[in-house]
């Protein structure tokens, strides 16, 4: 049966030729399926005549035990193909030397703030904080700014859609309000008050973007209310921490006069290095000034009995002029190359 052989032979190189074990059951139809070859031979077995029909028979289902072992042989070798090449591809290396974990940090931001937070608490100030969506009574009016202030127009400060009386805070200054309401309020009973000493640092926002300007900003709010607080504590308390904050005792202050409408008298702070890049340079890192009565009003304070001085600074400016930055917006794209200098 030259035909059988060649069927066997044919079917043993198809198997060979497969790479994979569905297309190996595919062409094992092609021979054991129910039209296959060896299967249509079975079938024509009844029109043999009777003498040849046992002697056909046995060879045909020799061919097929051939043709099923080849196929059983086969899958077996692609099985364990299979296993080796899955090994192989997920084979952990155990030689190979550790990657490392990331190691975080603080941004330069919070290293500022941190710093400033415990210079002031180191002189008796607390961290008091405030909403940054405000109420615009808080931002503006409890801050003595009327309202036909060109602070309260449209330009500057972001307002909530549908709301005219909510606001994005455009200053910590609202802060100043709200610490001496509860302050008064806590010590209500006692008939005398106590010092009141804050800083407010946080997020405050205003429509403007450009190197020097962006449209979230922080500051930190001063407020010291007393019953002799005099603007000389102001200069002592301000130029005092610049000078531990920058660490250089012959840093230059400058209080220049100014207009705020919660404070009067007013001044801006300027400071100037004597050594380094910006050497001899003015650069304006603050407003302060005493507290307007009308404030201290308005934060349930009598004015006939206590002062206090006020100041507003920059926290960000701060944190360029400590670090020797000159773009404001590298602070806020969380670029790793830039916040990995400070880890
Ligand atoms: N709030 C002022 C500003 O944002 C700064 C300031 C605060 C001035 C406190 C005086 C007193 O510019």
């Amino acid at each position: 049966m030259d035909k059988l052989d060649h069927i066997v032979e044919e079917a043993v190189s198809a198997f060979a030729a497969v790479s994979d074990a569905a297309q190996l059951e595919q062409v094992k139809a092609r021979y054991l399926g129910k039209t296959g070859a060896l299967t249509e031979r079975l079938k024509a077995l009844g029109k043999l005549p009777a003498e040849e029909r046992r002697t056909a028979g046995a060879e045909i289902n020799k061919a097929k035990t051939a043709v099923e072992s080849a196929l059983e042989a086969r899958r077996e070798a692609l099985r364990e193909e299979r296993l080796l090449a899955q090994l192989a591809s997920e084979a952990l290396d155990v030689t190979l030397p550790g990657r490392g974990t990331g190691q975080g940090g603080l941004h330069p931001i919070t290293l500022t703030l941190e710093r400033l937070e415990s210079l002031f608490r180191s002189i008796g100030f607390v961290v008091a904080d405030g909403p940054e969506i405000e109420t615009d009574w808080h931002n503006f009016t409890s801050m003595n700014t009327p309202e036909n202030h060109p602070a309260r127009s449209m330009h500057d400060t972001f307002y909530i859609e549908g709301r005219e009386d909510v606001l994005l805070r455009t200053h910590t200054s609202p802060v100043q309000n709200r610490a001496m309401v509860a302050h008064v309020a806590r010590h209500a009973e006692t008939g005398t008050m106590p010092d009141l000493r804050i800083i407010a640092p946080g997020r405050v926002y205003r429509v403007d973007s450009d190197a020097t300007h962006s449209p979230m900003f922080h500051q930190v709010e001063g407020l010291w209310v007393g019953e002799d607080v005099s603007f000389a504590d102001l200069k002592g308390v301000v130029a005092d921490f610049l000078r531990k904050f920058f660490e250089s005792d012959d840093l230059q202050v400058r209080f220049r006069p100014s207009f705020f409408p919660f404070t009067e008298p007013s001044a801006e702070i300027d400071v100037a290095f004597m050594s380094g890049a910006l050497e001899g340079r003015w650069l304006e890192i603050a407003g302060c000034g005493m507290v307007h009565p009308n404030v201290l009003r308005m934060g349930g304070i009598d004015p006939e009995r206590y002062t206090g001085f006020a100041f507003g600074m920059g926290l960000d400016r701060l944190a360029m002029l400590r670090y020797g930055i000159n773009d404001l917006r590298l602070f806020f794209e969380s670029d790793l190359r830039f916040l990995s200098q400070f880890r």
